[in-house]
């Protein structure tokens, strides 16, 4: 049985309110798509499983759903431009002003599977001085993404998805089918489960924020408070990256675009107005009640 439409939009709703992804009607074959290895485990049709996650209201099968719409196509050094940008400019910059004690901070948010955050940490490795302490936090929504990264095992195919030989020899090692990362680029990114819709990771300033492919899910709101949030939370000669598609342009007035080669990074300034809309716009899913979704 196809998706009702009842089903579709408790799954809409759901996504929308847990992750900010907006599935506009339209949008049916996707859900069906993405729900239907899960429906298949459960022995039910995509409608069926919808409508049993619905009843059971379980906070684990409610994650599973969101889960499985995010999209968490990624690869080594995607685009180019932005680790070219980090490597030439972005750490020789940094590099001119004093370091903290504590080392450079560096966040790669929405990191999915691990390429972004080891792409970064083969780039830092390469430029930064031996000296220099340097903590890369890499967050997503998904735990089954984070599972994934933090095991540092890739297919071929993953592996032929932009990570030049020379790194792969350096940082890679073959077992079996797969290939599985340094025990030295593993420990040097740590991995913890981080919505965009809530507060930023606590701690210290970061030095640079990676946050690729991942604004354009969002409604204009919603890419405002996120923006808003990381403009608190990047020291004010810190970097923000974003995806070759996005911008601040025309959506935070807080940043100052940088072309660099092919690509641009934004740099913090102040604002002319302050943000009025920086408050959460959706209940996150971790502070929200059990049962709160309807
Ligand atoms: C297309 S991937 C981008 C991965 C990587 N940044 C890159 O550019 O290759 C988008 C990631 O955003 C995550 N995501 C979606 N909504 C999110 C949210 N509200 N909070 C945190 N992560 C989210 C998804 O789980 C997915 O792994």
């Amino acid at each position: 049985m196809t998706l009702t439409t009842a089903s579709f939009d408790f799954v809409a709703d759901l996504v929308r309110r847990r992750s900010a992804i907006q599935l506009d009607q339209g949008k049916e074959y996707l859900v069906e798509s993405r729900l239907a290895p899960l429906a298949r485990r459960a022995g039910l049709g995509v409608d069926e499983y919808v409508r049993a996650v619905r009843a059971g209201r379980s906070e684990h099968d409610l994650d599973l759903v969101v889960e499985a719409l995010t999209t968490n196509e990624t690869s080594w050094f995607r685009d180019g431009a932005p680790f070219v940008a980090l490597r030439q400019h972005l750490v020789p910059t940094l590099m001119e002003g004093p370091i903290p004690a504590s080392g450079l901070r560096v966040w790669s948010a929405a990191c999915s599977t691990g390429q972004e955050p080891y792409s970064i940490a083969m780039t830092l490795a390469d430029v930064l001085p031996a000296s220099v302490r340097v903590e890369i936090l890499a967050t997503d929504l998904s735990e089954q993404v984070l599972a994934r990264a933090r095991a540092g095992r890739y297919s071929q195919l993953e592996m032929d998805r932009g990570l030049p030989t020379a790194m792969r020899a350096r940082h890679f090692r073959a077992d079996g089918a797969e290939w599985c990362i340094s025990d030295e680029l593993r420990a040097a990114v740590r991995y913890q489960r981080h919505n965009l819709l809530d507060a930023p990771p606590a701690g210290p300033p970061f030095d640079l924020v990676f946050l690729r492919n991942v604004l354009i899910y969002f409604d204009l709101t919603t890419k405002q408070q996120i923006l808003s949030r990381v403009h608190r939370v990047l020291r004010p000669g810190g970097f923000l990256v974003l995806g070759a598609a996005e911008t601040t342009i025309g959506v935070d007035d807080g940043w100052a675009r940088l072309a660099l080669g092919s690509g641009s990074v934004y740099r913090p300034v102040a604002r002319t107005a302050p943000r009025t809309s920086d408050v959460p716009l959706v209940p996150s899913p971790f502070t929200a009640k059990p049962g709160g979704l309807r």
